[in-house]
Order: C-alpha cells, then structure tokens, then sequence
C-alpha cells in the first residue's frame, strides 16, 4: 500500500510540484536513451530514402543507408535497432522461401551494419509475413494459417538471421512453441549467446496498419490476423504466454500495441520481473503525428510523455519510431552521463 499522506495541511501535495527543480528531483520515473530501440525499414537499391506515406517521417532506406542510421543512432547512444525488411513483391511467395535465405534483403543488411557499426545491437523478426503471398505470419494452406509447418520455417528463419549477425531474435509470428523450437536450434548450431525477445503479448490489432503499409503487406494479407495473434479483451491469457515462453527459453517479453496494453506491460512486469518491452506500434505513432500535424496536440511533449508512460507503466525499454529524435532530445537535455 502507497504511504498515506498527512491529512491537510501538514501535507500539500503541491509542496513538491511547486517549480522545475523540484519536480525533476521528486520525478520516479525517466526515460533515457539505453531505453529505447529503434525500428528501421530496409528496402533495396542504393541510395534511396523513401518516405512511408502512412507514418509522416518514417522512411524505408537501402542498405547503405540503413548503415549511415544505424551509425547515427549509435552515436546517440541508442543501444539497438530493429530491421524490418519491405520486399519486393515478386519475392513473396506461398511458401515464404525467401524468409530463409541467407542472403535476403535483412540479413544482408544486418552483415553490412555489423561490418560498419559493431556496437550496435541488431534485432530481426522472425515471422514469414514480409515474404508470404498471403500476407500472414505462417504458411497458409486452403485458408488456415498451418502453426506446426510454420515452426520448421521459422527455424531456419531464425538459424539464418543468427548466422548473418542478428544480437536479438524476436518472434513476432505468434505460432504455438516457436520459442521451444527456436531456442534448440539456436543451442543445438552454437548460437549460445543469441537472445529471444519474445513478443508474447501479441494482440490482433488495428494500430498495426500503418505498418502493414510500410513493409508492403497490407495489400497481400488475405482476412485478419485474429487465429494467432491474442483477442484484444485478454489479460489473463497474454499472462500464460509470456510464461509460456519464458518457460521455453525467451530471454526477454515484449508486449505489442503499447499504449492501449500499459496494463498489460504492469501486470507482465509485477508478475514475472523479468526484462518487458513495449512495442509503440505504427498506428501509435501514425496518430500523434497526424493530430501534431493537425495542430491538435504539441507533438514533441505528446512524444515524450508517452514514452516516459512505459517506463511508468514497468517496462524496461520501448521500441518507438521516435527513437532517434527522442535520443537527440535526450542526449541534448542530459549529456553529463
Ligand atoms: C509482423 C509484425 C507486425 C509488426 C511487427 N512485426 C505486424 C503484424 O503483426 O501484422 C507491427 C509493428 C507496427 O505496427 O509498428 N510479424
């Protein structure tokens, strides 16, 4: 139980809200640039920053330059980031083979930024639907997202991404025992040190729209994503597969839309202590940068604030689109570190 104050006036709760100084000093939270991960889109070509049309700001880069941002973000401190590949329509297919070839456009990118920046951490998905006709996270046969086939993928998937240099794996594709099975790949090849960020408490949601854009599946997905990902209304449910997984060898839980679950981050946080992400998705930031352009909200204080929320909420870092400019600001604003 929270300390009861003094009743009035011996305690005024606006003693401690009175000025700057005073707040920063009683503040129980902050938001520093180690907790931030950053979401990277990859395209090919060279050269090429193309803007996404649905998240005013975000762009998908080629290789080259995914290397000059990964430099950049490593210079401001930001300890990893996350790549995501958008890929060209005629290399998706129904049976996802380019989600294991060694030499498709994300671990490619992945060798290039491990080459140029080593010291920043590279987090890859591990989920077909970058490379699926059909749109969807599994291999689909006759309308029904096959979870036991998409497991024998998903592991070479993974094996391919730990070769080509990947820090963190983060099974994004909600299939049942994908942990297990990447966890004994990974142990059974050598990868010791490979991490999962397991992203457990993933609800089927509409904030990932924008997203669906940017990676070029929206048009291909065929029907929803509700016969794997976690029904909105869920708690108790999201709670057994973060121990689901942990309990198959996740190294770190993640919880996916941001703002709508913060109860979620708490209850995982309070139940399992063990290290919790959020996913600020796409449609999170597609929002306040429409209301910002709008002119219906001051968009750096909306940004700031409602990344400081997941810090509140327990979490122990955040995936944003607003990385980076979040780690300029911070770096700006605090640099004795
Ligand atoms: C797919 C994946 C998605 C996101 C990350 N990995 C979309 C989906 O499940 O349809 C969403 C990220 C975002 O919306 O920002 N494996």
């Amino acid at each position: 139980m929270p300390q009861i104050p003094a009743p009035f006036p011996a305690a005024r709760a606006r003693r401690l809200r009175r000025n700057e100084w005073m707040r920063d000093l009683t503040r129980e939270n902050a938001l520093s640039v180690s907790d931030l991960i950053w979401p990277l889109f990859v395209r090919d070509g060279t050269g090429i920053e193309e803007p996404v049309s649905s998240m005013p700001g975000v762009m998908r880069r080629s290789i080259d330059k995914v290397v000059e941002a990964a430099n950049e973000a490593a210079n401001l401190g930001i300890p990893v980031i996350a790549l995501f590949p958008y890929t060209d329509a005629t290399k998706k297919t129904s049976d996802c083979a380019e989600a294991v070839n060694p030499d498709n456009l994300v671990n490619r990118a992945t060798r290039a930024i491990k080459a140029a920046v080593p010291d920043i951490g590279i987090m890859l998905d591990v989920a077909l639907d970058p490379y699926n006709s059909d749109g969807h996270d599994g291999l689909v046969q006759d309308g029904i997202v096959l979870n036991d086939e998409t497991l024998m993928m998903l592991e070479q998937q993974a094996l391919v991404q730990a070769e080509a240099g990947a820090d963190i794996l983060g099974p994004s594709d909600m299939m049942d025992g994908r942990i297990g099975v990447i966890r004994r790949a990974l142990e059974g090849n050598e990868y010791f040190d490979t991490a999962i960020m397991s992203y457990s408490a993933k609800f089927a949601s509409a904030f990932y729209g924008p997203f669906r854009d940017a990676v070029g599946a929206s048009g291909a997905l065929k029907g929803d994503k509700k016969t794997y990902q976690i029904d909105a209304g869920n708690a108790d449910e999201a709670l057994r597969m973060v121990a689901r997984d942990l309990d198959e060898g996740a190294d770190m839980v993640m919880v996916k839309p941001g703002m709508p679950y913060l109860d979620i981050c708490t209850k995982v946080k309070s139940e399992f202590r063990v290290p919790t992400y959020a996913y600020q998705v796409s449609g999170e930031y597609a929002m306040i940068e429409a209301a910002a352009q709008n002119g219906w909200i001051d968009r750096d204080k909306v940004m700031m604030e409602a990344l400081l929320a997941f810090k509140r909420a327990g979490c122990d870092g955040v995936l944003s689109y607003h990385a980076f400019e979040v780690a300029q600001r911070l770096r700006k604003d605090m640099d004795f570190f």
